[in-house]
């Protein structure tokens, strides 16, 4: 392919992409294959000749997209946001062509300094302590790590180094065996995967009615174990978490890790977006006690995958246990009169994409202005499904709706029935919903995922679990609930096109 023929493919596949936008709220959203599918569609072995553009666009519709879950469309309800839009996918496209990797400074120093830059302008935006940032002129920054599980992990890791050292009296392997971090029963499984990966005992401990992980249950846990001779040194807190996005007293949280020596790091991947917000700023409070704090700019920044943004108050704690110095990375020119972090210290990879070009695009395109609306209206539309839940006397609320999920399930009934209200609601496939459980309980829970979804969709959506809960519960008599639905309901084909 040459740049006559990329030229033409390329504005074709840009068609191709806008009329799939244009679409996707006609398209079911949840595939209908089996396991095994594409198997059936795709020969065993790779071409041995070329094949054109037109031969594998032909294949996208009836191989490809026949088994996708869309997770851009409208009715799409699941997990958390995951984030894209234009200008992220447009800076995608240059960060592809380019290829060049802020590993060194040298090796990509507009991409070094521009992920600097932004980190420093996401972290104005959400108000970080200073000493977060490289405008401080201190110890600390930030960086963009591709997943807040890996944020997790680097987090641990160099928890863990600091101990190791702090610990000299005893062999590593000693240390490593007393070392205990601590997470709440709620929190995202990162947490508990990155105590795993480094080889660290974790508790997760109980949260309150709120779902939220306080102080004295803190408190009293790092007591016990010290009792027992082992060393607190790990604690992960959440700021939304993923089932209930209940978000733990950082404050508190914050004041015990500091008398303790503690790390504590702060997995805000979804929620933290919203502190974007002056009116959400509080849910951050207590970051000032944290060692590092991540959130995910491809959750609910409008930054496709992969986009982690991390921040740690004293960036030796990372760049020491991760330094690897060999020849063939060392800095070509290190003249300048500002240094310039070298991001292969920060991260477990070592090649890693030039990611803030998609931050940087996206917060010039959007401003802090439309990126502040954009959360808004999701929290605003969860808050239009929280109503219609309350409304009818069948359900419950599980847990305070704070940003964009509504965590609800029929009231009375037991995790058997919520989960088959759930099976049926996404064996319909008009939209699709995943559910979650705390404290024993099963619920479903109902995001607002997608920025295009309005206040139609909510409707549309809901119409289908009350369809669904009236098949479910025997409640539905043909006619009579027919006529209900025409004078309360929308109109759900009206919706669906
Ligand atoms: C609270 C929370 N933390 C961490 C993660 C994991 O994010 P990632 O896929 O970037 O590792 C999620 C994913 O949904 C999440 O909701």
């Amino acid at each position: 392919m040459d740049t006559d023929e990329f030229r033409r493919c390329g504005t074709d596949m840009v068609n191709y992409v806008a009329d799939y936008f244009d679409t996707l709220r006609s398209r079911p959203v949840m595939p209908y294959v089996q396991h095994g599918f594409l198997k059936k569609l795709i020969p065993e072995k790779a071409p041995h000749k070329a094949e054109s553009y037109e031969d594998v666009k032909k294949d996208l519709e009836d191989v490809v997209l026949k088994g996708v879950l869309h997770w851009r469309s409208p009715h799409f309800h699941a997990f958390v946001p995951l984030a894209s839009s234009f200008p992220a996918l447009i800076a995608d496209m240059l960060v592809g062509a380019l290829s060049s990797m802020p590993i060194t400074w040298s090796a990509n120093p507009s991409g070094t300094e521009l992920e600097v830059a932004m980190m420093d302008w996401l972290g104005q935006m959400l108000k970080l302590p200073e000493e977060f940032l490289f405008s401080s002129g201190g110890k600390g920054g930030g960086v963009i790590q591709m997943t807040a599980d890996d944020s997790a992990t680097v987090a641990i890791i160099a928890a863990r180094a600091r101990a190791v050292r702090e610990h000299g009296d005893m062999t590593p392997g000693q240390t490593l065996d007393k070392l205990v971090a601590y997470t709440s029963a709620e929190a995202h499984t990162c947490i508990k995967k990155a105590a795993q990966l480094a080889l660290v005992n974790i508790r997760l401990l109980p949260t309150d009615e709120n779902f939220s992980l306080r102080g004295q249950t803190l408190a009293a846990a790092i007591k016990e174990d010290k009792n027992k001779g082992f060393i607190p040194f790990f604690l992960g807190a959440s700021v939304g978490t993923t089932s209930t996005i209940a978000v733990d007293n950082l404050c508190e949280l914050g004041k015990i890790c500091e008398q303790e020596n503690v790390w504590m790091h702060i997995d805000a991947a979804y929620a933290g977006s919203a502190a974007i917000c002056p009116e959400f700023r509080y849910l951050i409070n207590g970051v000032e006690y944290s060692t590092s704090f991540c959130l995910n700019p491809h959750k609910w920044l409008h930054v496709n995958l992969l986009c982690s943004a991390m921040w740690i108050k004293d960036r030796e704690l990372i760049t020491e246990p991760f330094n690897v110095d060999p020849v063939y990375l060392r800095n070509h020119n290190l003249n300048g009169d500002v240094k310039m972090p070298d991001y292969r210290h920060w991260t477990i990879q070592l090649s890693r994409p030039f990611t803030s070009l998609k931050l940087w695009f996206v917060l010039r395109m959007y401003g802090v202005q439309q990126l502040q609306e954009r959360i808004r209206k999701d929290v605003k539309l969860a808050k239009q499904f929280e109503a219609l839940v309350r409304n009818d006397h069948r359900f419950e609320i599980v847990a305070q709706v704070v940003l964009g999920v509504v965590c609800f399930k029929l009231k009375g009934k037991n995790n058997d029935v919520n989960e088959e209200l759930l099976k049926r609601i996404n064996d319909d496939r008009r939209i699709y919903l995943t559910p979650s459980t705390s404290k024993g309980v099963f619920y479903l829970r109902f995001c607002i995922a997608v920025y295009t979804t309005d206040s139609k969709d909510v409707s549309f959506a809901w119409n289908i679990v009350q369809e669904q809960t009236d098949v479910l519960l025997g409640l539905h008599v043909n006619g009579i609930d027919e006529k209900t639905k025409k004078i309360d309901k929308v109109d759900a084909t009206e919706c669906f096109q």
